[in-house]
């Protein structure tokens, strides 16, 4: 499978000093998606007064970063170690849907400033995987899983953007078939205890449990812990930011999912400061319960 590998340089381009603000309007080069042409696209500074994420930004947060090359060679049970080591490392991943590239520069930005280095970026927007692949190249500091892939074609165009990991809402046989040879960590969905050993039987030891408060939420996955208690969890769906600490101190939970830092309506108005700020609670969180 064909992989771009990530550039190298830094940060969101804009905003001397890292004030965010109104900057002036500005154009820049962009690939487009999956080809070697690229367009000339003009565009603004974030709203909202955001922080932009600069390398000192990104040193002072633990992010869990990726080594794409490495992974192409791995085993579906490497991958599955790594995908636990990212998730595990970012406690809480938001769940992130974008309708620019201006806001998924801002949010993204807004969200590792708060202190949530990785994010689910969610293909549900015709932005979506040109998204995926600017953050790739701008903000090398923010580890990106590419969201609700539903398709083969969908799974090998996030690997093109440059995801550093693909996570499906449910995974029907032909897509667990790909998500289980493909060259990088990922977390199948599944919704029910057949679903979930289904994907254990194939090697998946992490897996998103979607949606995690209509299945069953926290019965159920202390009820799976006894059976097998070396499937790990990423709850998603439902959780709010009062039940988030109960969720993740249970032993099978290596991260949660969630959209309360991220919700459309700050994302349409520009609120970064709201959603950095929404972050840092979420940061705390993580940092409360796994004590660091
Ligand atoms: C989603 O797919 O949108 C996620 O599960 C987020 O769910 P939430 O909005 O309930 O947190």
């Amino acid at each position: 499978m064909r992989r771009r590998t990530p550039e190298a340089h830094c940060a969101v381009g804009w905003s001397a000093g890292g004030g965010g603000g109104n900057a002036a309007a500005r154009t820049r080069r962009e690939p487009i998606h999956g080809g070697s042409h690229s367009r000339v696209v003009r565009e603004s500074g974030p709203a909202g007064g955001i922080p932009t994420a600069t390398s000192d930004t990104r040193r002072r947060i633990h992010a869990p970063q990726t080594n794409k090359k490495e992974e192409q060679g791995m085993s579906i049970q490497q991958h599955q170690v790594r995908a636990a080591e990212m998730l595990t490392a970012a406690g809480i991943l938001p769940v992130v849907t974008v309708h620019t590239l201006d806001q998924a520069r801002a949010v993204s930005a807004a969200l590792l400033e708060g202190g949530l280095p990785a994010i689910e970026l969610t293909l549900r927007t015709p932005v979506a995987m040109d998204a995926l692949a600017m953050l790739k190249r701008e903000l090398p500091g923010v580890v990106v899983g590419a969201g609700t892939v539903l398709t083969v074609e969908q799974m090998q165009q996030s690997i093109d953007a440059g995801a550093d990991f693909l996570v499906t809402p449910g995974t029907p046989t032909h897509m667990a078939d790909a998500l289980a040879a493909a060259p990088l960590p990922v977390v199948p969905g599944a919704a029910s205890p057949t679903e979930l050993l289904a994907l254990y039987a194939r090697g998946f030891r992490v897996c998103k449990l979607f949606p995690a408060t209509a299945v069953g939420g926290l019965a159920m996955i202390k009820g799976l812990a006894g059976p097998v208690p070396d499937l790990k969890l990423c709850p998603t769906g439902g959780i709010t930011e009062d039940s988030a600490a109960e969720y993740l101190e249970q032993k099978n939970v290596v991260c949660i999912g969630g959209s309360w830092m991220v919700p459309g309506n700050w994302i349409a108005d520009g609120a970064w400061d709201k959603v950095r700020d929404a972050a840092a609670g979420a940061a705390k969180i993580v940092a409360r319960v796994r004590g660091r």
